[in-house]
């Protein structure tokens, strides 16, 4: 399948690496694809030259990685996913899948970050997305844990999940298709778009776990009555 990774820091390198190892044919797109940003070091995460030269893959703009997929991953910061995505074009996301991978994180006080309050309440930034482009078929998926875990859920010990939300039952498969491929086995469907109002709200127990057990090599599994 043909990917657009929107966004090229730790996540859109590793789940761009998995996804090429798995047959997969990867643009990565970002802002200003020039060799002074592709050298440029990167927060957690290679400079996109190196990444480029190891998968054999391009790195370009948004608009180009968007046009390439057929697939579309949003990994880009949450707050500046929409601008980000607008950038990518309207017409460049219509009809197609769009997993959307981010958070709305601020920072700006340091660990642990939280969720930036206009995407939070009766809304959430995957919402919002899908709001902003209609035509795309929004899943919101891999957003609760570390980017090695979402290609590699085995660096987390037991059964665990992945939380799902989206409005199309087909595109929510082809995600499921596609976590499988990386070796996921628990899946907990949220419902419509709107059930990322409580994946995106898993970020802050995440950042928590992480703070006080040591490591972001950490997950949830669901427990239902007997
Ligand atoms: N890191 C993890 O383990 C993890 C786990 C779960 C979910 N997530 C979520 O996944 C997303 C990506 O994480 P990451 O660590 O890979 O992020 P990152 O390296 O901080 O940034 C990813 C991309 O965001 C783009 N970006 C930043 N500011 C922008 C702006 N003003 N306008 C447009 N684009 C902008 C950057 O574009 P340029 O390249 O052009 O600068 C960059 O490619 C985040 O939303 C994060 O919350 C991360």
């Amino acid at each position: 399948m043909k990917i657009g990774m929107i966004g090229g820091g730790g996540v859109g390198q590793t789940l761009g690496t998995a996804l090429i190892a798995l047959g997969h044919d990867v643009v990565i797109g970002i802002r200003d694809p020039s060799a002074e940003e592709l050298a440029k070091e990167r927060n957690m995460a290679r400079p996109l030259v190196d990444w480029a030269a190891e998968t054999g893959s391009r790195v370009a703009t948004f608009a180009e990685a968007a046009t390439h997929g057929e697939v579309i991953f949003n990994v880009t910061q949450g707050q500046h996913s929409l601008a980000a995505l607008t950038a990518a074009g309207v017409a460049n996301l219509g009809g197609k899948v769009l997993v959307d991978v981010a958070n709305p994180l601020d920072f700006s006080q340091g660990m642990p970050p939280f969720l930036v309050p206009e995407f939070t309440g009766p809304t959430s930034l995957a919402e919002q997305i899908q709001a902003a482009f209609p035509e795309a078929k929004v899943v919101k998926a891999f957003n609760t844990i570390a980017a090695a875990v979402m290609v590699k859920p085995g660096l987390v010990a037991g059964d665990h999940d992945l939380f799902i939300a989206g409005n199309d039952p087909a595109a929510k498969a082809l995600v499921t298709e596609i976590a499988r491929g990386f070796g996921w086995a628990g899946f907990v469907d949220l419902g419509e778009v709107a059930g990322a109002r409580a994946s995106e709200a898993i970020l802050p127990v995440w950042a928590r776990l992480w703070m006080t057990g040591g490591s972001p090599l950490v997950n949830l599994k669901v427990a239902r009555a007997a």
